[in-house]
């Protein structure tokens, strides 16, 4: 088991009623005035925006808007709240939305205090503070509520990049599982795959931290049926519930405890798929590399992946864990190849260049150019 370091200091407020505490919650720290980041109005309809502003009108916190986070999203919209919570000299950020609303809101809190927020994005700039940062939850997926990333994509660069800084985690996140009845169930298991692929991302490390990854097989699992019980009933609270708060674990820092840093090929592929095609979710593109990947790297060391497909998907070998992974995907209406997300095959060379270009593809299976080419022609 590796040393490691843990330290979470977002503050959780889980379950039902709970979106009701924002207000009270930001007047004792003292917050006067700020900015509500949204994305394209999924809050108007299920009810989360009126929630929230009842309650910050209730307990007299002032605020500004900002709308129209796009999934996938954009550092032109980044730019741009930053400008406008600049001038409306505000003291926090509260995004209310999925992750690409947090990573903006969160992006945004350290960008008021930057000159350039790209410049900390490639590695030209530091993030040495940012304003306190509040977030309500309303789609399971990225771990983003309880972690310190933000992902913006620069559509002039078509690079798509993970911000990490301690400064970036919310003080406070509220979770209500039951807000996210109003998902397409296309997005409630996108953000299951994402979900699992962070847990995946560590897995495969080593196999001598026996807690961290007996965790990890019991949220993966967790995930899977929860996932399965949402598609025959979607307003099956519990299993909301557990999805939810099995997907903010999978990225808080608990699942890569003892596992180093992880491994990451797959998000940074993923992140390239994406940026070059912003329609494509993240979880559909993680949903297509990461049984392939596995499939591939498995061939070579099938030893380091037979406790994976045993203890997830009580299969006896990788292969058929990988066998099994797809089918649950594909019963999931997910797309299996990259031909079903849309790509062209004289798109795979433009692909394969962005991955290169965006780094080191794994840290611990580091994958050259070659590799990544068979990885895309399995997936292809
Ligand atoms: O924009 P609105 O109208 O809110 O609609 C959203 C969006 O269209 C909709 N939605 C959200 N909650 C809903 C809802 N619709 C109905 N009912 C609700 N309760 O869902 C759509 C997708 O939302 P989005 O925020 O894009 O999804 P997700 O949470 O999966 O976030 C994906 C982004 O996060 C990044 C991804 O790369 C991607 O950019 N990631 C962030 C990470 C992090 N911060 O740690 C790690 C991840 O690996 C990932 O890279
Ligand atoms: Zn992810």
């Amino acid at each position: 088991m590796q040393s490691f370091s843990f330290h979470n200091p977002t503050k959780v407020l889980f379950g039902e009623n709970q979106i009701a505490n924002i207000g009270s919650q930001m007047k004792r720290d003292k917050i006067d005035k700020c900015i509500l980041v949204a994305g394209g109005g999924s809050i108007k309809n299920n009810g989360v925006y009126d929630q929230v502003v009842q309650s910050l009108e209730k307990n007299g916190v002032k605020w500004v808007e900002s709308w129209g986070v796009q999934p996938n999203p954009t550092l032109d919209k980044l730019d741009e709240i930053i400008e406008f919570a600049r001038k409306e000299e505000v003291q926090a950020v509260l995004a209310v939305g999925g992750g690409s609303v947090l990573d903006t809101g969160k992006a945004a809190a350290a960008g008021f205090f930057l000159d350039n927020i790209w410049d900390a994005y490639i590695g030209e700039d530091r993030v040495t503070k940012a304003l306190p940062i509040y977030t309500v939850l309303t789609l399971s997926a990225t771990g983003s509520e309880m972690n310190g990333n933000a992902v913006i994509t620069n559509m002039d660069t078509k690079e798509k990049i993970c911000l990490s800084s301690i400064h970036l985690y919310p003080k406070l996140s509220i979770i209500d599982p039951s807000v996210q009845n109003s998902l397409p169930f296309k997005h409630t298991a996108s953000g299951a795959m994402d979900a699992m692929a962070h847990i995946f991302e560590y897995y495969f490390v080593n196999d001598t931290a026996l807690s961290t990854l007996a965790i990890n097989e019991a949220l993966a699992k967790t995930i899977i049926e929860s996932t399965d019980r949402l598609q025959a009933n979607p307003a099956d609270l519990n299993a909301r519930s557990n999805l939810a708060w099995s997907s903010t674990l999978a990225l808080n820092g608990i699942t890569g405890a003892g596992l180093g840093f992880g491994d990451w090929g797959c998000h940074a592929i993923e992140h390239a798929i994406s940026a070059l095609r912003p329609h494509i979710s993240h979880g559909e593109g993680l949903g297509v590399i990461f049984p392939a990947w596995i499939e591939y790297l498995s061939e070579k060391d099938p030893m380091r992946f037979s406790r994976w497909a045993k203890e997830i998907f009580s299969e006896s070998s990788a292969t058929f864990g990988v066998k099994h992974m797809r089918l649950k995907l594909s019963g999931w209406g997910m797309p299996l190849s990259l031909r079903d997300l849309g790509i062209q095959q004289d798109e795979l060379p433009i692909l394969l260049d962005m991955i290169v270009k965006s780094g080191t593809i794994g840290n611990v299976f580091k994958l050259g150019r070659d590799e990544i080419h068979i990885l895309l022609m399995l997936c292809f």
